[in-house]
């Protein structure tokens, strides 16, 4: 399909619901927002002529209902739009690339201490916890305490934990989940041990 000059057809906005990291089986809504009336909407993934969805609707949004996803329904997407007054076949610029992933389980995240794992009592220690996904929450844990140490939401694919040195030395592991409900978790990490150094003075 021809695409338009942008200025004339300015693109749209597509969004996910519930989220763009989901489990198989949720009920996933693509929105498209287009900045002006439209009159067709598009759902395309890449490399694709045709759309893989479209609607027929006289407003700036368009829903696309992806019933009870599987992994297979993940990947990239983009949506356009048409209005009646663009010749035939006249598709506005493309949205932005959303990255819808399905999965029972994120990968398993790293867990490494900055600047190393041998801490003096007087010295901080920062675990860092890193997955591949931005905005997630991160959960530090240690061994031998059920409940999580410390969590932090993080806009970044890592969060770092900060640990007083003094009480640092422990082993410690971490996992990531989706900011909110329905929750995807990731596998927890390798286990990390943060020793404390030794001195060599005398009493
Ligand atoms: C998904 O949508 C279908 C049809 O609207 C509904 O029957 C089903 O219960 C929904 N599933 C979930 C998990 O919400
Ligand atoms: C360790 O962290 C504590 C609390 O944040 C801070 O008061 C202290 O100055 C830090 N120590 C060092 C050596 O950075
Ligand atoms: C990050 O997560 C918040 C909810 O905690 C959400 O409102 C926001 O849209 C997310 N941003 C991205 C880029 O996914």
């Amino acid at each position: 399909a021809p695409l338009a000059p942008a200025s004339y057809h300015p693109k749209p906005w597509l969004g996910a619901q519930p989220a763009t990291v989901v489990t198989p089986g949720v009920n996933v809504t693509l929105r498209c927002r287009a900045p002006q009336p439209a009159w067709r909407f598009g759902l395309f993934k890449p490399g694709e002529i045709a759309p893989l969805l479209f609607r027929d609707v006289s407003s700036e949004l368009a829903e696309f209902f992806l019933e009870e996803v599987t992994p297979a329904q993940g990947g990239s997407y983009r949506c356009c739009y048409r209005r009646p007054d663009w010749g035939p076949g006249v598709w506005s610029q493309p949205s932005d690339v959303l990255e819808l992933l399905v999965t029972e389980e994120l990968p398993r995240p790293s867990l490494v201490a900055l600047p190393g794992p041998v801490v003096g009592p007087g010295a901080n220690v920062s675990l860092r916890c890193a997955g591949r996904l931005r905005n997630m929450s991160f959960v530090l844990y240690r061994e031998g305490v059920a409940a999580p140490l410390q969590y932090r939401h993080s806009a970044q694919p890592w969060a770092d934990f900060t640990l007083l040195g003094a009480r640092a030395p422990g082993t410690y592991s971490c996992y990531y989940h989706t900011p909110s409900a329905p929750y995807v978790l990731s596998q927890r990490s390798e286990v990390l041990v943060i020793a404390a150094a030794h001195h060599h003075h005398h009493h």
